[in-house]
């Protein structure tokens, strides 16, 4: 049970001290019945209105088409951060996003206030598989393949999981379409720079089995059900 004020914020209804006046004036209404009281309980399935419509969900999922150029985090003292570009209903929702994208980096980024989804999703053991398109600097081979297949070992020593890279004929010998299970720091850009190649481009394209939506222009969010993003754990590889 959660008190009536809190449940209300926690949806994005407005502050709480917003929700204390909306409360107060009679606004806001439990299975039906006017309920002026800010600290009252809510039951998990009761039917909470405010002005007669209904409150939304307490858990936001949002795929990002994240553009170049802005950070990966809630706030930072000198970049514009991912949450500076959501619509304005979303940005008092307490989203952060899950997991980071480099501020060079482009493509599928989930938002959440879901903390135990994140958490999950995050978690080294669950190895869900992260796939990006790397425009290169120099071609694809067929040993730089095979060093990703083994496990690239960076120059300090530290070992990265098996990864599949893969080319594709319309995108050129240049670009590769490569899919790792962890997350270490920068390590897309690492795995090549070992292989002697610079990444001049990356995007992301997936995580597990949800994809970014060609659709969605950059720089653009669209909101998910709980059901479309389960299915970043579908079809892992562990
Ligand atoms: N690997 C990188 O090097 N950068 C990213 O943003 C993501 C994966």
């Amino acid at each position: 049970m959660e008190r009536l004020d809190k449940y209300l914020a926690s949806r994005g209804t407005g502050s709480r001290r917003e929700v204390q006046k909306l409360i107060k004036s009679g606004a806001v209404s439990i299975d039906g019945a006017v309920c002026k009281l800010t600290d009252a309980k809510v039951r998990a399935d009761a039917a909470v209105t405010v002005n007669g419509q209904a409150v939304g969900e307490k858990y936001v999922y949002l795929m990002l088409n994240k553009p170049a150029g802005v950070v990966s985090a809630t706030t930072d003292k000198r970049d514009r951060t991912v949450i500076d570009l959501l619509p304005a209903g979303y940005r008092r929702r307490g989203l952060f996003p899950a997991g980071r994208l480099d501020k060079d980096t482009e493509g599928l980024l989930i938002l959440t206030n879901d903390g135990d989804f994140a958490h999950r999703m995050l978690s080294p053991k669950k190895h869900v598989g992260k796939t990006y398109v790397a425009q290169l600097d120099g071609a694809v081979t067929q040993e730089i393949r095979t060093r990703f297949a083994q496990g690239i070992v960076f120059a300090d020593g530290t070992k990265c999981l098996p990864a599949q890279l893969e080319t594709d004929a319309e995108k050129g010998e240049n670009t590769g379409i490569v899919t790792i299970y962890e997350g270490k720091f920068h390590q897309v850009k690492k795995m090549f720079a070992t292989c002697g190649r610079k990444v001049v481009h990356l995007q992301r394209i997936s995580i597990g089995n949800l994809y970014l939506d060609s659709n969605l222009p950059i720089g653009q969010c669209k909101s998910l059900t709980f059901l479309e993003i389960e299915q970043i754990f579908i079809g892992n590889i562990h």
